[in-house]
């Protein structure tokens, strides 16, 4: 007989995990009949609430006509609506559309688009990747390898290419020093100064635009990636968004890049694209790398595929939640999340407890000033289980909680989790 293996999960440490019967909207029901509001949006994939009926019926109707069909040299009906759905909310330079199966392996082929691309175009010296301190990209190897160091990535260090790394904007730990309300977002120069000195070699920089999530919840100013976009251009060097959290309304606009008003070369999509029921991954590219890869010469083919790349029924729930985006008010859902999240931040920021606060659109942070600082600290294995108690699953990232709640979350419930919060801060 065989047994689970929990992901980022200790059973030595943390509590006994908790079985899932059933999801609805913002509640997910254990099997002994409790509820639980997912203020996590269950690791940031569910926009729309659990079991939303237009994505399950989608999923349904795509199981009566195609289960799966490989992507190499065959497409679907749904793999072509999607890919033409999301050519409408996408920037507009992303034309290309290329499926895989989830946050990481979107990753992974933006990466490898990106050396192959400088290869194809004649210039195979280009092929080193740069990244951001405080980054994570997924845990696959090269996905780990553009991802900051950090409790996740060291026993593996032997494996991960290596990878240069510039300074992410992380205000409250200003890696330059300066005070926010007075800096002209000088963290950047690094980056800068790092492609002045390799673009030789650079094939591309890969980034979290705005937040980056799971080392943190740290929003950036919108300025730090327009300066980025700017020396990505500067230099030649291809810029890769990995919208794989920011994406799907989470930071008020459908991306992140949209906020900054900003057009990557490349950009990672998952979690969400879905509406968060499915498993799925997509890398969208312009057309001036899509046209790199043509030509009669094999070598300039790109090489890489999944076995379920593309798959019938994930692209169906897609294309559901897409029509969600067109049919519902869900902007007038995540301005509602954010205006409630903006009230409560505020309130709690004189805490003597809290460190920092941060916020883009329904994505809420409070840092607690703690000693263990990061994901192993204290913090986390105290809150977890206070907030699991009260009905609540939220899951700090060590001394940070955070909150990414589907669309669906109604204002009630929402300030049902802030008071939770709260509470947990006078414990303090
Ligand atoms: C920004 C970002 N990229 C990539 C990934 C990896 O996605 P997945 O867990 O679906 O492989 C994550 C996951 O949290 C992420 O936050």
């Amino acid at each position: 007989m065989s047994e689970l293996w929990l992901p980022f999960y200790q059973p030595a440490q943390d509590p006994a995990p908790l079985r899932i019967a059933r999801g609805e909207g913002a509640y997910l029901y254990t099997e002994d009949g409790r509820r639980l509001v997912d203020a996590i949006s269950s690791w940031w994939t569910n926009l729309h609430g659990h079991n939303h009926p237009k994505i399950m019926a989608a999923i349904r109707e795509q199981t009566e006509r195609l289960d799966h069909v490989l992507l190499a040299g065959f497409t679907h009906e749904p793999a072509e609506r999607l890919a033409h759905g999301l050519g409408r909310v996408l920037p507009k330079n992303l034309t290309r559309i290329f499926f895989s199966d989830d946050g990481s392996t979107a990753v992974e082929v933006a990466l490898k688009m990106a050396v192959q691309y400088w290869r194809n175009a004649g210039r195979p010296e280009k092929r080193r990747i740069v990244a951001l301190e405080n980054g994570y990209h997924g845990d696959t190897v090269g996905a780990m390898s553009v991802g900051d160091d950090s409790v996740f990535t060291e026993a593996f260090g032997a494996m991960l290419f290596p990878v240069e790394r510039a300074h992410s904007a992380y205000c409250y730990r200003c890696p330059v020093g300066r005070k926010r309300e007075s800096c002209q977002i000088d963290c950047a120069d690094h980056l800068n100064e790092i492609l002045e000195r390799g673009k030789e070699e650079i094939a591309a920089v890969i980034l979290e635009p705005l937040v980056q999530g799971a080392n943190g919840m740290i929003v950036h100013p919108v300025e730090f990636l327009r300066k980025a976009r700017e020396a990505c251009s500067r230099h030649d060097v291809l810029l890769i968004a990995d919208e794989v959290f920011t994406g799907f309304g989470r930071t008020g606009k459908m991306f992140a890049c949209e906020v900054a008003g900003v057009e990557p070369d490349l950009m990672c999509l998952s979690k969400g694209i879905t509406g968060g029921a499915i498993a799925l991954g997509a890398t969208a590219a312009t057309e001036r790398i899509y046209e790199a890869f043509l030509g009669a010469d094999p070598d300039r083919t790109f090489y890489h595929g999944h076995s379920f790349t593309g798959n019938p029924i994930a692209c169906a729930a897609a294309n559901a939640s897409l029509e969600i985006f067109q049919t519902e008010p869900v902007f007038e859902r995540i301005e509602t999340i954010a205006a409630i999240h903006r009230e409560r931040l505020a309130a709690l920021r004189a805490h003597p407890a809290v460190g920092d606060t941060r916020q883009l659109g329904t994505i809420a942070a409070v840092e607690i000033a703690a000693e263990d600082a990061g994901y192993t600290s204290a913090v986390r294995t105290s809150l977890y289980p206070f907030f699991l108690e009260r009905g609540i699953l939220l899951r700090p990232l060590g001394n940070v909680i955070y909150l990414v709640p589907p669309y669906a979350i109604s204002p009630e419930d929402l300030h049902l989790v802030w008071d939770a919060i709260a509470a947990a801060l006078i414990s303090r």
